[in-house]
């Protein structure tokens, strides 16, 4: 696999291949010690972090490998006015494999053209975050048995918070999954994933309180509000405390309910929360090192190394829907997402595509450019 960039990149098979792997890893994770022998990880982060950087780096020791990088934009070249495009090339040079995270929209889609070794997007800007999604569906399948058949509830910024994109839109793949959004009017979920559902026909409600829906979820997946993302920072203040699940709220849930959130949290779950039996949000941290194991092997060609002690579980899950179907057009104009790679860097160049409907969207931040 060349690249990971978006979550959808990934097929229902293969996140359920991955998940496999990863259990096994947790069954027996001393046969898996040496299976990267030689090889070289490198982490380059042009935005802070501290799991999902870590955790890469856990996971490639782990395995015996050997890591690289950096951890911010200011102690790489990118402060000299490099491209992130020259920066990851340069990169693939001395690495077997690269994580990388930026605060751009799009800006792994311009990397991995350059890149000589796989590339794996560790968030870019409000869009992906398809490794956090792997140890979302790492926790659920392991806490709840399977990912179908459930309803979710995401909570709080779920305008600009890309683990719920990436996690919503691998979701909808899976039957009879309902969605509950609980947010500000001001931060909804994208029209974007809006129109996925309709093409999905997944409905789903949206609601402004955790109160109001709380006793009918299976997850509640509660998010940070994304004070970096804001472009007006009164508003941000106005929002930020908008969510507090604490203990009288989730008295309100169902006894097998379980909580997830990606961390970092700021206030929004009360620290009493913490030892109640239904939050997973530290499980969900040990789970990220286990799964981008199973990523980084899978991805370098080297798990049909070890002969797995589980054997494949096979879900019968039905795919309910395609990844849009994009293909590559010419168009004149530019991509006027501020937030994207392309418009930030006037060194990218502009590509765009077009889906059955003739939806004109901006090849890196998918924003539709025809508006
Ligand atoms: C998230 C991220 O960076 O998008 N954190 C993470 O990777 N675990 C969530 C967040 O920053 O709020």
């Amino acid at each position: 696999m060349k690249a990971l960039l978006d979550a959808c990149d990934l097929s229902v098979e293969q996140l359920d291949d991955l998940i496999d792997l990863a259990n096994d890893i947790i069954l027996d994770q001393k046969r898996y010690q040496d299976i990267c022998n030689h090889k070289i990880l490198a982490t380059t982060f042009f935005e802070p972090s501290t799991r999902t950087r870590l955790s890469f780096e856990s996971a490639m020791l782990s395995l015996g490998g050997k890591t690289l990088g950096f951890p911010s934009a200011n102690v790489s070249s990118s402060a000299k006015g490099e491209s992130v495009v020259d920066t990851i090339w340069t990169v693939s040079q001395y690495a077997d494999i690269i994580a990388m995270r930026h605060p751009y929209e799009g800006a792994p889609y311009a990397a991995i053209e350059r890149s000589d070794v796989p590339l794996i997007n560790a968030g870019d800007g409000g869009h992906h975050h398809p490794t956090q999604t792997l140890t979302d569906l790492l926790t659920i399948s392991r806490e709840k048995g399977h990912l179908d058949h459930l309803v979710y509830g995401f909570c709080g910024d779920l305008k600009y918070g890309r683990t719920v994109h990436s996690l919503l839109k691998t979701l909808m793949r899976y039957e009879d999954v309902h969605f509950i959004f609980i947010s500000p009017k001001e931060l909804q979920i994208p029209d974007y994933l809006k129109d996925e559902l309709h093409r999905a026909g997944i409905h789903y409600q949206e609601v402004e309180t955790i109160e109001s829906c709380i006793a009918s979820l299976d997850v509640l997946y509660m998010t940070r509000i994304q004070r970096e993302r804001f472009s007006d920072i009164n508003e941000y203040e106005r929002l930020k405390d908008t969510y507090v699940l604490d203990l009288p709220k989730l008295n309100l849930s169902k006894k097998e309910m379980i909580i997830l959130h990606p961390l970092p949290r700021v206030n929004e779950i009360a620290t009493e929360v913490d030892d109640d039996p239904k939050a997973k949000y530290f499980t969900q941290v040990r789970n990220g090192r286990y799964v981008r194991m199973a990523l980084i092997l899978t991805m370098l060609g080297l798990d049909h190394k070890v002969k797995r002690q589980t054997k494949d579980v096979k879900h019968h899950r039905p795919v309910l829907l395609e990844k849009e179907k994009r293909i590559e057009v010419q168009y004149t104009g530019i991509c006027k997402n501020s937030a994207c790679i392309s418009y930030q860097d006037e060194r990218i160049i502009k590509r765009f595509t077009s889906n059955e409907n003739h939806v004109i969207r901006c090849y890196y931040c998918e924003a539709k450019v025809d508006e």
